[in-house]
């Protein structure tokens, strides 16, 4: 019988036990605990170096996330395949969450809130859309999906990714040697890249400087692509007019971080495009029968490129 065992620090692990002995009845699901048995298979969010110190036979870890930065801070047997969750339900919710963000910036909605407060009515006219340029750094499952969504609303889309890419109604740039061009043409720049070495702070005084004026900044993938002083000087000079940021260097955001209360930042606890169980439980059931009849799947995390 297929051996799958369930390690996800900071989960609650009954309901997603009973959902995945519901979707797998043909394997032995069950919590690992130190020194059980090796598995054949994994499903794993933030496990420990001992977890996988004790399966080195592991065929394959099902990460119950889309970004893989934290698993591949550990060491685990080349012949281990890592799958990540492949939207799953979450290009959906991130869709929303950017949407929203950019058109509350675009159509000045905290402008009306705060004035709701004293009463005040006081319309504002919005930039000419074609002066609102949205660009999306990562073309991936998530971006891809947002970007068509942003362009249902008519904004122009930029997309910037690793590998040069052709998606309909968005100009597209690729490499670090279009990323000048890509961030010229943008307002609002949205962060949906995997954290890796390349990518590790690229949110910076140099590059964000590059935004056209009044520019925004949407930061939906990891904290670390960000340098938080660069971004406050930039708030603080005027040259960016807001951000909304749901990922953080370190989560929780600690409580006398200056980004909960600058005026111009929106912070959310990490949730734009959260993992849902049964979605995620159905798509890792397939995957793994799949990968038992020797077959290839999608999301297979690529260890050199780091995602
Ligand atoms: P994905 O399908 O692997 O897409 C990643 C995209 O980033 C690809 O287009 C890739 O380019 C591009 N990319 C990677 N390295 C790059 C580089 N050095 N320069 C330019 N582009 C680069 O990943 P996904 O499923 O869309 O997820 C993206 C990230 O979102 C995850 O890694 C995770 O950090 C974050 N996330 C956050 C939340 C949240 O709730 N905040 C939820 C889910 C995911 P190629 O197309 O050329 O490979
Ligand atoms: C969440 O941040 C994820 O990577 O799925």
């Amino acid at each position: 019988m297929t051996r799958l065992a369930f390690c996800c620090t900071n989960t609650n692990a009954d309901p997603w036990l009973d959902g995945l002995r519901a979707a797998l009845p043909e394997a032995d699901v069950s919590l690992w605990r130190s020194g059980d048995p090796v598995a054949d298979y994994a499903v794993v969010w933030a496990p420990p170096q001992d977890f996988f110190d004790q399966q080195p036979g592991l065929k394959a870890a099902f990460n119950i996330g889309a970004g893989v930065d934290a698993l591949l801070k550990l060491q685990i047997a080349p012949t281990t395949l890592l799958v990540r969750l492949d939207d799953a339900g979450m290009a959906a919710q991130m869709a929303e969450y950017v949407c929203h963000a950019i058109i509350r910036a675009y159509r000045g909605l905290d402008h009306y809130a705060a004035i709701a407060q004293t009463g005040r009515w006081q319309p504002i006219e919005p930039p000419a859309r074609t002066d609102f340029p949205v660009g999306i750094m990562g073309l991936g499952v998530l971006g891809a999906r947002v970007a068509q969504a942003v362009r249902q609303f008519e904004f122009p889309v930029n997309g910037w990714s690793r590998t040069a890419k052709a998606l309909d109604g968005i100009e597209c740039f690729h490499g670090r040697a279009q990323l000048p061009a890509f961030l010229a043409a943008t307002r609002v720049l949205v962060c949906l890249i995997p954290l890796t070495p390349d990518t590790r702070g690229i949110l910076n005084r140099h590059t964000l400087a590059q935004l056209r004026p009044g520019g925004v900044v949407i930061n939906v993938a990891r904290g670390a692509h960000l340098v938080d002083d660069d971004l406050l000087a930039l708030l603080d000079s005027g040259h960016l007019s807001g951000a909304t940021l749901d990922v953080f260097h370190t989560e929780p955001l600690p409580a006398d971080h200056p980004f909960w209360r600058h005026p111009k930042v929106t912070v959310t606890p990490h949730v734009s495009a959260q993992t849902l169980r049964q979605q995620s439980i159905t798509q890792i059931a397939q995957k793994l029968r799949t990968l038992e009849r020797g077959e290839a799947v999608a999301g297979m995390v690529d260890r050199a490129s780091g995602y």
